[in-house]
């Protein structure tokens, strides 16, 4: 079989870059992308330095120039994609209730959980329907899931539950001609999750490595720790 690529973004540190690592240790030619030049470069020839066939690109998921030349890029560059990760997420809005959050923090969580994920696997489609494993995984939360309530992390939540709905439009949409799949994590030591989090990167990029390399893997499914998880 050729080589597997993987697009992985926000990818620079925490889950993301460990998931590159990942994947990397695994053969695979990994696309590491970050917003910012430097810290994606210094993350990309971190790993590079030690054997892997890791590739910066630059990419600001908010941003539709980026996500076009991205698109552009890889298409000369590698002409298909096997995996998008969709990985970059931010958390805005600790501490804060639905009824009180700012609306400019619900609207620039949105643009970064929900309509980069959106807007990159539209772009990406192409791409990844010349594989013949086309898979993309949303990084997701727990905090998503509407099954478990609400409170707290308003813009944050809706953000995630969001990206589930498009979990399970896409997958239904595609047919399985791509994979489509949301992931929960777990509760991870990054600088999302606090020093206080029960689980290390190892293990929160676990899943999201079983979803990108697994022989078979669900459809339009919530995954943790390789398991369905209700919506
Ligand atoms: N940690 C947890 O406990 C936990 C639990 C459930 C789900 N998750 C999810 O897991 C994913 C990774 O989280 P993490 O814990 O690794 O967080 P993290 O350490 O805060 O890393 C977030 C990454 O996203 C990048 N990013 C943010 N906005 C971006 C944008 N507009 N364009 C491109 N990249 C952007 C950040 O780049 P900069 O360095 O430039 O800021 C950083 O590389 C997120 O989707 C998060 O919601 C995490």
């Amino acid at each position: 079989m050729d080589k597997r690529i993987a697009v992985v973004t926000g990818a620079n540190r925490g889950i993301g870059n460990e998931v590159v690592r990942q994947l990397a240790e695994k053969g695979w030619t990994v696309i590491l992308t970050a917003r910012d030049e430097a810290k994606g470069r210094k993350a990309s020839d971190a790993l590079k330095g030690r054997g892997f066939d890791v590739r910066f690109h630059r990419l600001d998921v908010t941003d539709l120039q980026d996500i076009r030349r991205l698109a552009d890029d890889l298409s000369a560059e590698l002409w298909r994609l096997d995996v998008l990760v969709n990985n970059a997420g931010v958390l805005m809005d600790e501490d804060k209730r639905s009824i009180d959050v700012k609306m400019e923090a619900v609207r620039a969580t949105m643009e970064t959980n929900f309509f980069g994920p959106f807007r990159l696997s539209q772009a990406l489609f192409p791409l990844l329907e010349r594989s013949d494993e086309g898979r993309i995984i949303n990084v997701s939360s727990g905090l998503g899931q509407l099954s478990d309530g609400g409170g707290g992390y308003p813009a944050y939540s809706i953000s995630k539950a969001a990206l589930n709905a498009l979990t399970v439009q896409l997958a239904e949409d595609l047919h399985g001609r791509v994979r489509v799949n949301s992931v929960c994590p777990g509760w991870v030591r990054t600088e999302m999750g606090g020093r206080g989090a029960t689980r290390s990167v190892e293990k929160g990029a676990e899943s999201i490595v079983w979803l990108a390399t697994a022989p078979t893997v669900p459809n339009g499914k919530f995954i943790r720790d390789q398991k369905e998880i209700p919506w």
